[in-house]
């Protein structure tokens, strides 16, 4: 086995093969049975899933679109033990739904019954659930647990940090602009050394309506703003409601909120402001149902992935997160003050994050030719802020709220979709994935297009048999980031690894001489092993699916500047870029494939590295929704075609955590 710079031996699996089946697929020696899945009772008295679309009480059911997820252990007696590795808690998001298996026959068109959208509205949010190891070594979740609850799109959190009271922030439910309603679109974790999880609220921007004529009625400035974070009003149509939940039949201003038009400051239904309520990293204590929930406005408002925390005593401490969408940037806040290992073990622990997380400095990343980069700042402090004349920022709590808009004016790098961002323990140094863009060019034709750039270099997708036919950079990669200290604002930086198909051209595309054993497309999440140390990474993939589902490697990492500068030659133009060591078969392996039309997401370990936890999301998404009624048309029947619950061989498809042993009981990876 390759072995990484310890003395833990590690890759000594089989490399799973590519796969097209409909099943989850681990290596020879190892076991994986599915913990909760979509629907799942959490409380006492809430009936069985029948997974038929006539299942209600979705807040008090695990949640739908199972994403990043943290373990957070528990002691016998029910307190916090970080320790522990037979009871805990897992925090996990739910980014979306699948209409079309969430009710008895899709989703009912506009204007749509109060019910469907209530249950879309709670299978939204984080699941909070207890699991325990039973005596056969296994864990499983405990049903009617106290700890077990959900947060929604519904549930009452707090404004903190410098947009706290902030007038964008003022609606008919908080006119002091200190308080919103729900979490919605939660995409990727982090969890802090102090026992909080770090949730990110991502595509949110698709959960709002705005009518048509909007903008009238709206400053320059704000139409700056909405244009930017993707909901500019189309003059005639207005902008939709990714479900249309604004539509409700009742009319109800729960439902009604979700459409933030002005209809005039008297009106019952102005919700002018409830945009704004939106896109934050967002705190919740796992362990304390009473404990006040808030969204950290000091870590920026964008489209959230990760939240990457770096604490190290006496220094102060670093949250590194990436905006996943095409020609985002990459963000790091630092913290005003600098870390006390004492804090870990406080019980406020909100309290603790105030302490950190509501004073401090936003960044976003600049990258230069030479395998450098700069931090710059997103403060009225930065004069390219203060002075930006396309956007004017009111104050710090409008950079905060606009801190896409202020990254553009203090010319941060565009990257190619930054998604997934994990620290490693070893190194301190950040991995963040790079999903994929379609718009990245050598020659950009549209002013959507950015042109190939050293941290970006790659403009196609498959060169075999010489076509040139897919442009962007389609499949992706990784990029790490070393600070030397966590508040440095100079860092260098270099590609971990480029994903491709293993036969695309070495030259343009399989840059990191990927075998059949270790290619993968688009990298999404991405979590180090604390114990091993290993680099876990998962794909959510369009451009390799025809030849295998998404899937989970296992990295050995290595160092920033392990590798050298490589130069990828378009002809017409040349970009030289910084790629660490190339992976051998003992440094990079696929671990595990899943099954049909998921991703494999987020991922948590017991803290002795012998069970790992696993999402798998969305499986069966590209169904026709024709088909409901024809379940040999559904294009997964996963996990009931495993044996998990209603349904078998023909079950509709649901989102589900699957744990992962090994068979002789040793440390996953190993
Ligand atoms: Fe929710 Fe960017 O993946
Ligand atoms: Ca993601
Ligand atoms: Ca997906
Ligand atoms: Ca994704």
């Amino acid at each position: 086995c390759g072995g990484g710079d310890d003395d833990v031996p590690l890759l000594g699996f089989q490399a799973v093969p590519k796969s097209l089946a409909d099943r989850f697929t681990v290596p020879g020696g190892y076991s994986a049975q599915v913990l909760i899945a979509m629907g799942d009772p959490l409380f006492s008295g809430v009936p069985a899933f029948r997974n038929d679309g006539t299942d209600t009480d979705f807040d008090r059911r695990c949640g739908e679109w199972h994403d990043g997820m943290e373990y957070f252990g528990l002691s016998a007696s029910g307190q916090r033990d970080d320790r522990s590795t037979t009871r805990a808690l897992l925090g996990i998001n739910h980014e979306w739904v699948t209409q079309t298996f969430l009710h008895p026959n899709g989703p009912s068109p506009a204007p749509r019954p109060d019910a469907e959208v209530l249950k879309e509205m709670h299978a939204m949010g984080v699941t909070i659930v207890e699991i325990a190891k039973g005596t056969n070594g296994r864990f499983a979740y405990v049903q009617g647990s106290p700890f077990n609850r959900r947060i929604t799109t519904e549930t009452p959190i707090e404004i903190a940090g410098p947009a706290r009271g902030h007038a964008l922030l003022r609606t008919k439910y908080s006119p002091d602009g200190t308080r919103t309603r729900g979490t919605v679109n939660n995409c990727g974790t982090g969890k802090t050394p102090w026992g909080t999880l770090l949730t990110g609220e991502e595509n949110w921007a698709a959960f709002f309506a705005r009518d048509a004529g909007d903008n009238e009625r709206r400053s320059a400035n704000e139409n700056v703003a909405f244009a930017r974070y993707g909901k500019g009003v189309t003059a005639e149509r207005g902008s939709p409601h990714v479900y249309q939940w604004d539509t409700a039949q009742s009319g109800d201003e729960r439902f009604t909120r979700w459409n933030t038009s002005v209809r005039g400051a008297t009106a019952t239904d102005d919700y002018r402001n409830e945009f704004f309520g939106q896109g934050y990293v967002t705190e919740i204590d796992p362990y304390n149902a009473t404990a006040v929930i808030k969204k950290r406005t000091t870590l920026g408002r964008m489209a959230h992935e990760g939240a990457a925390v770096r604490a190290e005593a006496g220094k102060k401490v670093a949250v590194y997160m990436g905006d996943d969408a095409r020609n985002e940037y990459i963000y790091k806040f630092v913290s005003t003050q600098t870390w006390d290992p004492a804090d870990a073990n406080r019980s406020d622990r909100i309290a603790v994050g105030d302490k950190y997380l509501d004073s401090g400095k936003l960044y976003a990343a600049k990258f230069h030719a030479d395998g450098t980069g700069t931090w710059v700042e997103l403060s009225l402090a930065n004069p390219a802020v203060a002075n930006y004349t396309t956007y004017r920022f009111a104050d710090d709590g409008d950079v905060l709220i606009h801190a896409r808009i202020a990254a553009d004016a203090a010319g941060a790098t565009k990257m190619d979709r930054p998604e997934w961002g994990n620290v490693n323990p070893k190194t301190g140094e950040l991995y963040i994935t790079l999903t994929n863009n379609s718009n990245r060019r050598v020659n950009p034709t549209s002013s959507s297009h950015v042109a190939v750039d050293p941290a970006n270099p790659r403009a196609y997708a498959d060169l075999r048999g010489g076509t040139t036919t897919l442009q962007g950079n389609v499949n992706g990669h990784i990029l790490r980031i070393r600070d030397a200290d966590p508040a440095a604002t100079a860092f260098t930086w270099d590609v971990f690894l480029f994903g491709a198909e293993s036969d695309a051209s070495p030259t343009l595309v399989n840059l990191s001489g990927l075998t059949d054993d270790q290619d993968f497309s688009s990298p999404d999440g991405l979590v180090f092993s604390q114990v091993t140390g290993l680099c876990w990474i998962q794909t959510d993939d369009g451009a390799m699916v025809d030849e295998s589902n998404c899937m989970m490697l296992a990295a050995v990492p290595g160092r920033v500047g392990d590798g050298g500068p490589v130069t990828l030659d378009y002809g017409t133009t040349r970009v030289t870029t910084y790629m660490g060591r190339k992976p051998s078969a003992n440094t990079l392996k696929r671990f595990l494939v899943g099954p049909k039309d998921q991703e494999i997401t987020g991922l948590c370990e017991t803290p002795d590295g012998k069970v790992i936890f696993v999402n798998v999301q969305h499986p069966g998404e590209e169904t026709d929704p024709a088909a409901i009624g024809d379940p040999t048309r559904y294009t997964s029947h996963w996990p009931g075609n495993e044996g998990y619950g209603a349904g078998g061989a023909l079950a509709r498809p649901r989102s589900a955590t699957v744990m992962i042993t090994k068979n002789d009981g040793s440390v996953i990876g190993t």
